[in-house]
């Protein structure tokens, strides 16, 4: 368990899935998200079994919150990979529960991620990529220290556009604790 303020990360378990395969078939939640298909349970057990395989550094975390003495969980958030001889991590997030977005909860949930890379990890450098048609996340990002590095331009293409991947990231040099 990772524990912040009235906010947690805890292990991802099974019965959390069929949670993530609704917020995952919501097409308001998966516009930033690399999912442009319909998504089954079937296939998010299956994702489950072969990231389970994965090193423990990198299974998904499920993201609680703490309301009126309970704990919710609305989100997960994860590293994809990370280079141990560089001490690089990539970060993925997503808050399905909707009625959650705009509170600080996923600025708050990725302050403790960093934490965790770099006071617990002893990681260097967390990066992470986001599109241009996704502003809330990239202004939260940028609230937890993340500066933007580069771009693909046209990256990908959503809602009839093609938008720009934006890359960014933060060295342990410029992270403030703040959770
Ligand atoms: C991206 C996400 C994790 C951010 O979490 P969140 O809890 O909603 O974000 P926060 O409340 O911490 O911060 C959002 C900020 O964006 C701002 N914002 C919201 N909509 C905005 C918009 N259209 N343009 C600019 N800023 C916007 C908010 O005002 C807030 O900034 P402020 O505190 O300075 O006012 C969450 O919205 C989410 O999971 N979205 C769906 C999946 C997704 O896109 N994941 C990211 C893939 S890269």
């Amino acid at each position: 368990m990772i524990l912040g303020n009235d906010i947690r990360l805890r292990a991802l378990e099974r019965e959390d899935l069929p949670r993530c395969v609704a917020w995952l078939n919501d097409p308001e939640v998966t516009a930033g998200l690399q999912i442009p298909t319909p998504l089954s349970l079937i296939q998010e057990e299956a994702w489950f079994e072969r990231i389970l395989k994965h090193p423990v550094e990198e299974q998904p975390l499920a993201i609680e919150v703490l309301l009126n003495d309970t704990w919710t969980h609305i989100g997960i958030i994860g590293f994809d990979t990370i280079n141990w001889q560089s001490r690089v991590a990539e970060v993925g997030i997503f808050i399905g529960e909707k009625t959650f977005w705009n509170q600080g909860w996923g600025t708050r949930a990725m302050r403790l991620m960093l934490k965790h890379a770099f006071n617990t990890l002893n990681l260097n450098r967390v990066k992470l990529f986001v599109y241009e048609s996704n502003p809330r996340a990239i202004q939260s990002y940028k609230k937890a220290g993340f500066v933007e590095e580069g771009r693909m331009r046209q990256e990908r293409f959503i809602n009839g556009k093609f938008v720009d991947a934006v890359f960014m990231g933060i060295l342990r040099s410029e992270w403030q604790d703040a959770d």
